[in-house]
């Protein structure tokens, strides 16, 4: 059985104003019918998985369980972080608690707010890497890079891997987000896979993996466990062993560490809708290039996103081209697609004004 895992944490500042603290991009639906924690848990069902495990906050307890129940889902658990500490705590906990219970458990980490559109052909490559979990490594996905991005994880094959091959290659080594020489060093190299953040692993390799590379939160973490309540049927870690946690990713705190790493490369479509530009890219642009919501129109214009997000409210837009409008009740953004990773400087801003 494949537990998936699916971490639920952060706010995306990428993409406001849609993505909010208290509502983050993973519960929107940014492309599609269904949100992208519901698509990604749809993506983890059928022959072999278990029901999902949720690692997530407080504030989102609720819309888990109610977008689940919508897909007619139910979680195995949903693990309460009394505050958000990265990935490396969240993972750690998910790991002790599936061990608990199934001392074999293989765990499926992954994010919710990834675009995978081709749900069968990911499962295929989880199901090619599953032995290799099974025997003690720890898989991750790697996706073949298109520019030298400075926000994700790289992965250096060993000498003698194929960047190519359809079965989970050695890895030489693991870098997280490289400054922009060392990224398109990287690309140019042509033997590094993106990480897409997505982890094969049983849950005591990883448990050993953190004892030797983070001995220091495996304390901590066990103990959130060891006094975890449960509330509703949420599993809420206890918050004093929690507080004393350091805040970091499970890249840095282990992966860039560990010598056991193989990649499954994944030949299917992957984004993590890293802003605006991305998500008018997914949506699958006309053929003037433009993408409308409900309740917008463009007249005249190319390569323009807009989108209306509010029930009563029309969005218009003339003669525009390469151009982002996001209308919602309480805030309107209007940018320049080239500027779409600038929307956290407007995030910024609005946090001084309060
Ligand atoms: N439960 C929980 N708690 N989830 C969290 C927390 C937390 O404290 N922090 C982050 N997450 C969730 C996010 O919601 C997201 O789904 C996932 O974990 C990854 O966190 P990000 O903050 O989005 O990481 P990143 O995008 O900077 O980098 C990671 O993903 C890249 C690919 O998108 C790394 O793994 C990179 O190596 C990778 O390339
Ligand atoms: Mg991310």
């Amino acid at each position: 059985m494949i537990h998936p895992v699916l971490l639920c944490g952060g706010s995306g500042t990428r993409l406001w104003p849609l993505s909010r603290k208290s509502y983050p991009k993973q519960f929107t639906r940014l492309v599609g019918e269904e949100s992208l924690f519901q698509a990604s848990a749809r993506r983890l069902t059928g022959e072999g998985f278990a029901a999902p495990l949720i690692v997530t906050g407080d504030p989102f307890r609720f819309i888990v369980t109610e977008q689940l129940a919508a897909i007619e889902q139910a979680p195995q658990a949903v693990l309460i972080e009394p505050e958000g500490r990265n990935t490396a705590p969240a993972i750690l906990a998910a790991a002790l608690y599936l061990e608990r219970t199934d001392p074999d458990a293989l765990m499926l980490v992954a994010p919710s707010d990834h675009v995978i559109p081709d749900p069968v052909a990911f499962r295929a490559a989880v199901a090619t890497a599953t032995d290799r979990a099974r025997a003690g490594l720890m898989v991750t996905f790697g996706i073949t890079p298109k520019h030298p991005e400075t926000g994700y994880g790289y992965l250096e094959l060993a000498a003698g891997s194929d960047p190519k091959a359809q079965t989970p290659q050695p890895l030489a080594r693991f870098v997280e987000k490289p400054d922009a020489a060392r990224a398109a060093a990287m690309l140019t190299a042509g033997n590094y896979l993106w990480n897409a953040g997505i982890f094969l692993f049983s849950a005591r390799t990883v448990r050993a993996a953190f004892e030797q590379h983070a001995p220091d939160l495996v304390a901590g973490v066990t103990a959130a466990l060891d006094g975890a309540e449960l509330d509703l049927g949420f599993t809420r870690l206890a918050p004093e062993p929690w507080a004393g946690l350091a805040d970091i990713s499970v890249d840095y705190a282990v992966m860039e560490k560990a010598t056991n790493l193989e990649v499954m490369p994944y030949h299917g479509h992957w984004s993590d809708l890293g802003g605006w530009d991305a998500v008018w890219q997914e949506a699958g642009p006309d053929a003037d290039g433009n993408v409308c919501s409900e309740r917008a129109s463009a007249i005249d214009c190319r390569d323009t996103l807009l989108r209306s997000e509010t029930e009563d409210q029309q969005i218009v837009g003339i003669g525009l081209s390469d151009t982002i409008a996001i209308a919602m009740g309480d805030a309107v953004l209007v940018a320049h697609k080239t500027d779409a990773q600038r929307v956290k400087e407007a995030v910024a801003i609005l946090k001084e004004k309060g």
